[in-house]
């Protein structure tokens, strides 16, 4: 019996608030308005904000708390005293302390803040021999998945993942694995999962090649894994060093852009099926042989095909 009523005692004076990394966020404690009214926050014993004598002090806040505190005055006489923690830092996570006194009396409500720092972009890319798949800038720790398209046994998959902390205490995870056999066979895929699960942000890498003769049509494959319904599509080339944008579509807009207008042509209604692939039209091998990549973009997904295009010019000259 006692233990129900505790159990139950704890969820009304704990509440539990998620805040976002560098947002601001709203700790909430509220009071029977009774007349004048002291307010403490304490993050377990250092003082976080006070207001008394009908104005907020600052004389005991914590430094590491300084000039990121509020409460809502013009509702504290309504029994508000929810406070206003601004650009939260990883650091502020912990069990909070809402202490208000009343004449009616004293009251103590806990807040127990969890902050999260979202993925916002998984890298991966082919360096030599290995594929390597990097996320930065998360908090909690994230985990990491590797797969291919086709399938292989994972375990043939050599990992190494490292995770970092920095100053901020913000992780980066970062995997490397050792490609299998010839580069062309495969897609990898890196997926980074968020510590609580909410989110899934997924990158692949393709790498092959593909050779051409001058002046025949040639088709660049770029498959992806699933239809999407909101992406974008880009094509870029790279002759030398600078890369170029050849073609963009947007999906939302139904935007294009062919800056090769009369060089390459991309069916539309195939790359809302997952195929992106592009055709050279009329290709000179001084113009058109380079370094190929399809971009297909859409929600916490990013999959990139790298095509090596080797125009060749046929033999000249007849034998009579
Ligand atoms: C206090 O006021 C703010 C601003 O209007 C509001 O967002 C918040 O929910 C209120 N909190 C409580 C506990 O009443
Ligand atoms: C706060 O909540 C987290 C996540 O639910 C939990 O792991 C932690 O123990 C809680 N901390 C306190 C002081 O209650
Ligand atoms: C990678 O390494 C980790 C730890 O060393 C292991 O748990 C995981 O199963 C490995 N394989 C893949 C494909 O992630
Ligand atoms: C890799 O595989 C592709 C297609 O299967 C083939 O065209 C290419 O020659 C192979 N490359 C090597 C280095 O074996
Ligand atoms: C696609 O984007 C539109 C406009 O931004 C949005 O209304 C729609 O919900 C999105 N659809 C999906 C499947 O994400
Ligand atoms: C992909 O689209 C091209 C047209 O851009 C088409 O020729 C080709 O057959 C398509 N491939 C598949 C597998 O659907
Ligand atoms: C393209 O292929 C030809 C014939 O295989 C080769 O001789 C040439 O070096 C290649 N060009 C480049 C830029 O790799």
């Amino acid at each position: 019996m006692t233990k129900a009523c505790k159990y139950i005692l704890v969820h009304i004076l704990e509440t539990l608030v998620t805040c976002v990394f560098h947002e601001d966020c709203i700790l909430p404690c509220s009071f029977l308005p009774t007349g004048a009214v002291v307010i403490h926050w304490y993050k377990q014993q250092i003082p976080v904000h006070s207001f008394y004598y009908r104005q907020d002090q600052f004389g005991l806040q914590n430094k590491h708390f300084s000039g990121r505190t509020s409460l809502f005055n013009p509702q504290i006489a309504q029994g508000n005293a929810s406070l206003v923690l601004r650009k939260v830092k990883v650091q502020d996570r912990g069990r909070y302390k809402c202490y208000t006194s009343t004449r009616k009396g004293n009251q103590e409500t806990f807040v127990n803040l969890s902050v999260k720092a979202l993925i916002q972009m998984v890298k991966v890319d082919i360096i030599e021999e290995e594929v390597i798949c990097q996320a930065q800038n998360i908090y909690p720790l994230p985990q990491l998945y590797w797969s291919t398209e086709p399938p292989t046994d994972l375990n043939n998959l050599y990992n190494h993942t490292r995770k970092t902390a920095d100053s901020k205490g913000l992780f980066t995870i970062e995997s490397t694995i050792t490609i299998l056999g010839n580069i062309s066979q495969h897609v990898y895929f890196c997926s980074v999962v968020s510590g609580d699960r909410s989110q899934v942000w997924t990158a692949s890498v393709k790498q092959q090649d593909k050779f051409g003769e001058e002046g025949n049509k040639l088709f660049i494959p770029c498959m992806l894994p699933q239809p999407q319904h909101n992406f974008t599509l880009t094509w870029t080339f790279i002759k030398t060093t600078e890369p170029i944008i050849i073609f963009t579509y947007d999906s939302r807009s139904q935007r294009i852009t062919n800056s090769w207008e009369k060089k390459a042509k991309l069916d539309i209604q195939q790359a809302y099926t997952g195929n992106g692939s592009l055709t050279l039209l009329h290709p000179e091998s001084s113009v058109h042989t380079g370094f190929y990549t399809c971009t297909l973009s859409s929600f916490q997904m990013k999959h990139q095909v790298h095509t090596w295009v080797n125009i060749t010019v046929p033999r000249t000259g007849t034998i009579i």
